[in-house]
């Protein structure tokens, strides 16, 4: 009889529990408390791990914390879904992927993560040790891709606050396929010769903002792949690289299209291109529309203004063929600063898909103190 009672008042009893639980403290798991060690040798991999099995399961906000020092971490991933949408990583620390970089560099990312909602990342840096990567790229002996040091696939509303990222093996910080996404005051640096260092790349992703940060690296300072929408860039720095770039298009027959990208108050200093958009020449159903370039310094830029749907790196198998990829609606807005070459705008756009509604507002960039030229289509 006491059972039943008890069973019958159960369901009263959670009702009232439940919004109280509400206003609980979020409960805070140091990675130091999982085993975690600031020892050059020590792998902590595991640690990490643990602790975020606990705050992925956590039905109260939870924040995992990463005390100074340096933590060692073999490529990991941070799954969801959680039961919780309010999770910090509170940095303090550095982590650190392997010196050898055979450890991690056939794993796609380093630190990935996955399907997750509601994380948020404050300060810290991450190390992704790439320089004997790129030096065996270099010579062309046969090396492994490399790992992206930090990227969010399939997930939404993430925040990355004051992160630092060095030289990692390939893209520093990778969203794919995610949704609201807020990118603030991050750093990204990388030497000006590091091969495909990407500081921010953006895929099949909407409503992501990348906000006053400092991009220097060996490839694109930001680059927007196939599928991105509503992309809002402002307040960022980039050099050495080589700009910020939607794309390359174009890769798939079948591909998605980048639309309504916002780029504001930019400054390229000493980088290979300033403003870009990239194709390869080859049949596509991928799109570029409703870009908006405004407010950008260039300072010694090889290439401030160029449209380039011949796109093909290493002049190795390219395609060879028109671009399906049709460009419109792109403005270009109080652009100023001087070019390192002669042309300072460059527009190769596809023969068989013409660029449309290409606006030049306001554009004054010169070479050798001279009005620098343009080549249009
Ligand atoms: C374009 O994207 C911005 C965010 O970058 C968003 O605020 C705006 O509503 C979008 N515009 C359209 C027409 O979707």
């Amino acid at each position: 009889m006491a059972r039943t009672i008890l069973l019958l008042f159960l369901p009263l009893f959670l009702f009232f529990v439940l919004p109280t639980s509400f206003a609980a403290p979020v409960i805070t798991y140091n990675v130091l408390n999982y085993g975690a060690k600031s020892v050059p040798s020590f792998d902590s991999t595991q640690a990490f791990m643990a602790a975020w099995t606990h705050a992925c399961g956590s039905t109260n906000p939870a924040t995992i914390y990463i005390p100074p020092g340096r933590f060692l971490l073999r490529n990991v991933i941070f799954r969801g879904p959680c039961k919780n949408n309010a999770i910090v990583l509170h940095m303090d620390g550095t982590l650190v992927a392997p010196f050898d970089y055979k450890v991690i560099g056939n794993a796609e990312q380093w630190i990935l993560f996955e399907d997750v909602n509601g994380v948020s990342i404050y300060g810290g840096v991450l190390d992704g040790q790439g320089t004997n990567l790129w030096a065996c790229k270099r010579d062309g002996r046969s090396c492994p891709t490399g790992a992206k040091s930090l990227g969010f696939r399939g997930s939404e509303n993430i925040l990355i606050s004051g992160l630092t990222s060095l030289n990692s093996q390939m893209f520093h910080i990778v969203f794919d396929g995610c949704n609201t996404v807020k990118v603030k005051g991050v750093r990204v640096s990388a030497p000006g010769n590091s091969p495909n260092t990407d500081g921010i790349h953006v895929g099949k992703s909407s409503g992501v903002s990348i906000f006053d940060s400092k991009i220097g690296t060996g490839d694109d300072c930001i680059s927007i792949g196939p599928g991105t929408t509503n992309l809002w860039i402002e307040n960022v720095a980039c050099g050495p690289g080589h700009g910020i770039s939607i794309g390359s298009l174009g890769w798939e027959l079948q591909e998605a299209g980048v639309q309504n990208v916002t780029v504001k108050t930019v400054t390229f200093t000493g980088t290979q291109n300033g403003l870009r958009i990239k194709s390869w020449a080859r049949p596509s159903s991928g799109f570029a529309k409703s870009i908006l370039f405004q407010h950008a310094v260039m300072t010694n830029v090889d290439n401030p203004i160029v449209i380039d749907q011949n796109y093909c790196p290493d002049h190795k198998n390219c395609p060879n063929k028109a671009s399906g990829v049709k460009i419109s609606g792109v403005t270009y807005q109080d652009i100023h600063g001087t070019s390192a070459t002669e042309v300072a705008v460059k527009f190769d756009c596809s023969s068989t898909t013409p660029c449309t509604g290409i606006k030049l507002e306001d554009i004054k960039l010169s070479y050798r103190s001279k009005a620098a030229k343009a080549s249009l289509p």
